[in-house]
């Protein structure tokens, strides 16, 4: 008998005298399992993602699950990604790790390792799709793993390159079957502007610094900017006033940023310039944008995010390159693509069935192989069942052709084949079973 002790914060089991800690085999909160037909949307979101990247010129790119802490965490980083979110641990060898909470770090660190800006022509164009973790509160859209497809445009500085970029992932959500997408866009202008602008928000905020949440006040230190990012104080009376970026941007920002919402209009690509959009990373320089649903009243609902970083490269002790790039979280693009299209399930099928009566698994598994061989879809019965459940499981996956073996087949080398459409059964040879199935299915 087993009795539950609930003097135990974490149930434990005694039995027979034994005490057993109960084992929890079940998901890690805000991660998830990917199978059937979810699997089979994942696939289809992934080829139209390389489809299209190769149509732009993006070549694909790993890196490790895990980096030397110090790739993610700049010295006083002020995001809250880099402060309350990584999943940081010690190996055994006492090195300060981090699971890799976003790509373009990572992606910057190896680029610079592997000096790829020589002998090239820039910029180098690459891309990922790669699971990301980070230990935010999970609630719908927002995972402690989930996966990203992103890009990274490095070495030029051009505002078509930052309109391309945009286009390509609009792009993508609209071959996925999303057809409200809106890009808020903002600049942040070059190094001179967004000093300008720090120096106006730190005396706009300073008389209401005790009013400030308490992320708040660390923002206000480390960098004023994100403090418009704040979900806990975006609503108080005196954020309404606070200066615009726009009103800081040196004539040359200005240009850029009028180049690139004119380069938007003639693609037709739909968007919103948005005042108070700085992104949640600290690296952004000039254009930043973010992809939501027209009538997204939620938090979580970003498709994509991205923008210009003039001075990651440098920062890496790469050369000066400015760089330009977003992150997508697939989740949330093929979720929404099944909230507007449904999912359409996919029926497993199979173009032959083999049938095994008795102790000829060994020979079943031999036509079998042959079959694959030459690429014809195999499924190979190896359960010992009765025939009437070997022929329903045939019919389950609706195969054109069934095979069947049994002792004398085996001993004389040759299988019964059924052609289930027209109802005809032929008697060949084992070197013969590979063309006849094949003149069956028409090939
Ligand atoms: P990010 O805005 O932190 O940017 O993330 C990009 C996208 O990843 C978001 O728009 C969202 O779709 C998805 N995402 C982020 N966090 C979660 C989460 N917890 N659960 C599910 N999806 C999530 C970056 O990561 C930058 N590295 C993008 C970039 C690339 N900027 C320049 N290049």
């Amino acid at each position: 008998m087993i009795i539950k002790a609930s003097l135990f914060k974490d149930a434990f089991y005694f039995k027979k005298g034994f005490i057993m800690a109960e084992i929890k085999y079940q998901l890690p909160r805000g991660t998830q399992d990917i199978y059937g037909d979810d699997m089979s949307l994942w696939q289809q979101a992934e080829q139209i993602i390389r489809d299209q990247c190769r149509l732009y010129g993006y070549s694909e790119i790993r890196t490790p699950v895990f980096e030397h802490t110090e790739v993610f965490k700049a010295e006083n980083d002020s995001s809250d990604m880099v402060n309350k979110e990584m999943y940081s641990f010690k190996d055994n060898g006492q090195r300060d790790l981090t699971l890799r909470p976003e790509g373009t770090k990572g992606i910057i660190r190896s680029f610079v390792e592997h000096k790829m800006y020589g002998n090239t022509d820039l910029p180098v164009k690459l891309f990922y799709i790669e699971p990301m973790f980070r230990y935010d509160r999970p609630q719908k859209g927002r995972y402690r793993q989930f996966h990203q497809f992103g890009i990274e445009a490095i070495g030029l500085r051009n505002a078509m390159l930052d309109v391309e970029c945009i286009a390509l992932g609009y792009r993508i959500t609209k071959l996925m079957g999303i057809n409200n997408v809106v890009v808020l866009v903002n600049s942040l202008g070059d190094k001179q502007s967004r000093d300008n602008y720090r120096k106006a928000l730190k005396d706009y905020f300073n008389p209401y610094l005790q009013c400030l949440c308490d992320d708040c006040k660390r923002r206000y230190q480390q960098n004023p900017l994100r403090i418009l990012d704040c979900k806990v104080d975006k609503d108080k009376d005196f954020f309404i006033n606070a200066p615009k970026c726009k009103d800081y941007l040196t004539d040359t920002s200005k240009k850029y940023f009028q180049d690139v919402l004119n380069g938007l209009e003639q693609l037709n690509i739909p968007f919103k310039v948005e005042d108070n959009l700085v992104r949640g990373l600290d690296y952004y320089t000039n254009t930043v944008f973010e992809a939501v649903p027209v009538d997204d009243e939620g938090q979580q609902a970003t498709l994509f995010g991205g923008g210009q970083y003039d001075g990651l490269v440098n920062s890496f002790n790469g050369p000066d390159y400015a760089g330009v790039g977003f992150g997508m979280g697939i989740e949330r693009l093929i979720n929404l693509s099944v909230e507007q299209n449904g999912i359409c399930p996919v029926k497993r099928t199979s173009d032959v069935y083999i049938i095994s009566l008795g102790d000829v698994n060994d020979y079943s598994l031999k036509i079998a192989e042959r079959l694959r061989d030459n690429k014809i879809v195999t499924a190979l019965d190896l359960s010992a069942r009765s025939l009437k459940a070997q022929f329903k499981s045939s019919d389950r996956l609706q195969s054109r052709v069934i095979v069947i073996v049994g002792e004398d087949e085996k001993t004389n080398k040759t299988a019964v084949i059924k052609d289930t459409e027209n109802k005809e059964q032929f008697n060949v040879n084992f070197d013969e079973v590979v063309n006849k199935v094949k003149e069956i299915l028409g090939e």
